[in-house]
């Protein structure tokens, strides 16, 4: 499975703050927002990953992230020259994919959890259908929101509905077979404009093909959206690092963790990167205790 991220969006919300450059790089707390949903992919073991962005941006990402090899993974850009939704991610990303299923994360999504690893192990391993994520949130309206029956299967998605019929909205990580371009090719824009992601779901639940996973309450999903959410996000991050002393995100340690680089290459990053900071004194220590 290849996966794609989609760091796209003119940030309006964010305005001044993102008036000049992409949300996506915006710190939450002690790294860029994109380390998170990046890092989410790094622990699912995907590791050739498609960055999208506007134009303007795509730069600046790569000048952040490179091609990737110094982290063992393969990262390539493309650019969605308008903000046209969510779906039209998997139209730009169809010549990378050459046919393999797709794992698509908005680049602006945090998630942290304990039981994260093997439900992301899991959907990987996908082939046929898709497969979303519900949680529950208590702004329902601002997001795709999932409607049950009695026997909790899910019948509806609704975009933004003015009166949600759940209080289960469906996250920003998503996982397609190979159909995911073909489908979002015959979609027709939103009265906002975007080729939907929800539509897309829609045509995956129409053909009985859609799962939808609940993540369990001791998950966290941190919204970024407005100055607040960012805040709280970043706040988040900081009470559970300095209270484990263990960082969330830490796109060099997962990558040494999970053995896509050895030791000598996290100290040439170390060396490179980040030579007398905090972050590397981290990563310093990252090494000594796996000694
Ligand atoms: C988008 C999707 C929505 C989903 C949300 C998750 O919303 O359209 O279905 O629940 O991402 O972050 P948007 O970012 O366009 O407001």
């Amino acid at each position: 499975m290849k996966a794609i991220i989609l760091a796209g969006g003119s940030g309006t919300r964010l305005a001044p703050i993102t008036t000049a450059m992409t949300k996506q790089i915006l710190p939450v707390y002690d790294k860029p927002m994109i380390f998170y949903p990046l890092s989410l992919l790094m622990l699912a073991e995907l590791r050739d990953i498609l960055i999208i962005s506007t134009p303007r941006d795509l730069p600046m990402l790569e000048a952040l992230l490179g091609d990737g090899s110094d982290l063992g993974i393969r990262l390539s850009y493309a650019p969605q020259a308008k903000p046209e939704g969510i779906a039209q991610a998997l139209i730009i990303a169809e010549p990378f994919l050459q046919g393999s299923p797709a794992c698509l994360i908005l680049g602006d999504n945090i998630f942290y959890g304990a039981s994260l690893d093997g439900t992301l192990a899991e959907a990987a391993r996908l082939t046929r259908g898709a497969q979303v994520f519900a949680y529950r949130v208590s702004d329902p309206e601002r997001y795709g929101v999932v409607e049950f029956d009695a026997e909790g299967r899910v019948t509806a998605i609704e975009e933004k509905p003015q009166r949600p019929k759940s209080s289960y909205a469906v996250t920003g990580l998503y996982f397609y077979d190979a159909e995911a371009p073909a489908l979002a090719r015959r979609l027709r824009p939103s009265p906002r404009g975007e080729l939907e992601i929800t539509d897309l779901n829609r045509a995956y639940l129409g053909h009985g093909q859609l799962r939808v996973t609940v993540l369990p309450r001791g998950t966290a999903w941190l919204d970024t959206g407005t100055p607040d959410a960012l805040l709280a996000a970043a706040q988040f991050v900081q009470t559970v690092e300095a209270r484990q002393g263990l960082k969330i995100a830490c796109i060099e340690e997962i990558a040494y963790c999970k053995r896509f680089i050895d030791a000598a290459q996290l100290s040439r990053i170390i060396a490179a990167k980040y030579p007398r900071n905090d972050y590397g004194a981290y990563l310093e220590g990252v090494l000594k205790e796996q000694d």
